[in-house]
């Protein structure tokens, strides 16, 4: 029996469950076991793995999170553990690897098939800033969370007179923010793509309130940039090096509320936004992408990643989808500005 192996790494998100699932199913159909490797690199550098069966993938759908455990474990930082890697593709003569997550984890695996092991993989973020497709699953939930959340804090920001900043997900890219933003009628949103100009969100809150309005919302992404720099948590790196972004709803919530005398209160959404169980969306595209995965392998076409193009489910050169982030396009903000104030 042919064995393939499988695993989840970086951020969580909505919607793993529905690829391993998908693809413990396919793998089914062709006659070969899946190892699920623990907890993304990890697993694969320890050789920790259990194995999927109908049992285990059974009634996983609507489960968040992932039923393997994930981390943020780079072996391409550690040329003895990119060894083990191989190893452990050796030892359980793998014939393939399917490698769900975003940029980090995909830049892995991305390396271990310039290696020449057989990989594929399958984008996941919340955060929807991966290049090559249109969507990633987990995104349709995040969106959906942070909308009601925005809902939730119109009616106490209009009980109360205030202004409510919500912080939201989204580390290169806007896209939560700007979605949510629009969906739930926010008064003003900042994204990443565009450098904070704290005077015209003052003036805008301003204007507002001078034509009646006594509360206001403004939802900023976390990876807004407050005169070019990043609000972190913490000076430490990953071993990505990402910093932990977060802090620049205080910072906006402190400098409208000095500037407007407008009282101001800040909401962060944090793993809120990550937690839970997957729309239906989410569930289908992360259905959908582990069926191409299993495809992709029977196909030999590793090096690829499954990807949404239009209503298709298609695939791209890792490589390509690496390249850069998928950032919110400045016609789309423009759109929404159209709403601010
Ligand atoms: O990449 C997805 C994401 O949700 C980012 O928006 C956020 O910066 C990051 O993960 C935070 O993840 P964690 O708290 O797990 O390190």
């Amino acid at each position: 029996m042919e064995k393939i192996g499988i695993l989840t790494g970086g951020g969580d998100c909505p919607g793993l469950n529905s690829v391993i699932r998908a693809v413990e199913r396919c793998a089914l159909i062709e006659n070969w076991q899946v190892l699920g490797f623990r907890h993304g690199w990890k697993g694969v550098i320890e050789n920790e793995f259990i194995v999927l069966d109908s049992h285990i993938v059974s009634g996983i759908l609507p489960k968040g999170g992932t039923i393997l455990g994930t981390s943020r474990t780079n072996p391409t930082k550690n040329p003895g553990q990119m060894e083990s890697v191989k190893k452990t593709f050796a030892k359980n003569e793998l014939h393939a690897l399917v490698a769900i997550g975003g940029e980090d984890t995909l830049g892995v695996a991305l390396k271990l098939h310039q290696e020449g092991l057989p990989v594929v993989g399958v984008p996941k973020t919340i955060d929807n800033d991966l290049a090559c497709t249109d969507y990633t699953f987990g995104f349709d939930t995040a969106i959906n969370i942070a909308t009601e959340c925005i809902d939730r804090l119109h009616t106490t920001a209009e009980s109360h007179n205030r202004v409510i900043v919500v912080e939201i997900m989204g580390r290169h890219a806007g896209w939560i923010a700007l979605e949510a933003g629009l969906a739930g009628g926010a008064d003003v949103i900042l994204i990443p793509e565009v450098p904070i100009n704290i005077d015209e969100v003052c003036a805008l809150i301003k204007k507002r309130h001078a034509r009646g309005k006594t509360f206001s919302i403004i939802a900023v992404a976390e990876g807004a940039k407050l005169s070019g720099h990043d609000v972190t948590q913490t000076d430490k790196l990953d071993a990505f090096g990402h910093v932990r972004l977060g802090g620049i709803g205080q910072e906006i919530a402190d400098m409208v509320e000095k500037r407007t005398g407008f009282e101001t209160r800040v909401t962060v959404l944090g793993h809120i936004q990550r937690g839970g169980t997957p729309t239906a969306f989410d569930r289908v595209l992360g259905t959908r992408f582990g069926v191409k995965a299993v495809e992709l392998i029977k196909r030999k076409k590793f090096g690829e990643m499954v990807s949404l193009q239009g209503r298709e489910i298609k695939s791209v050169k890792l490589a390509e989808a690496l390249g850069a982030p998928k950032l919110v396009p400045m016609e789309y903000y423009e759109l929404a500005k159209a709403f601010f104030g």
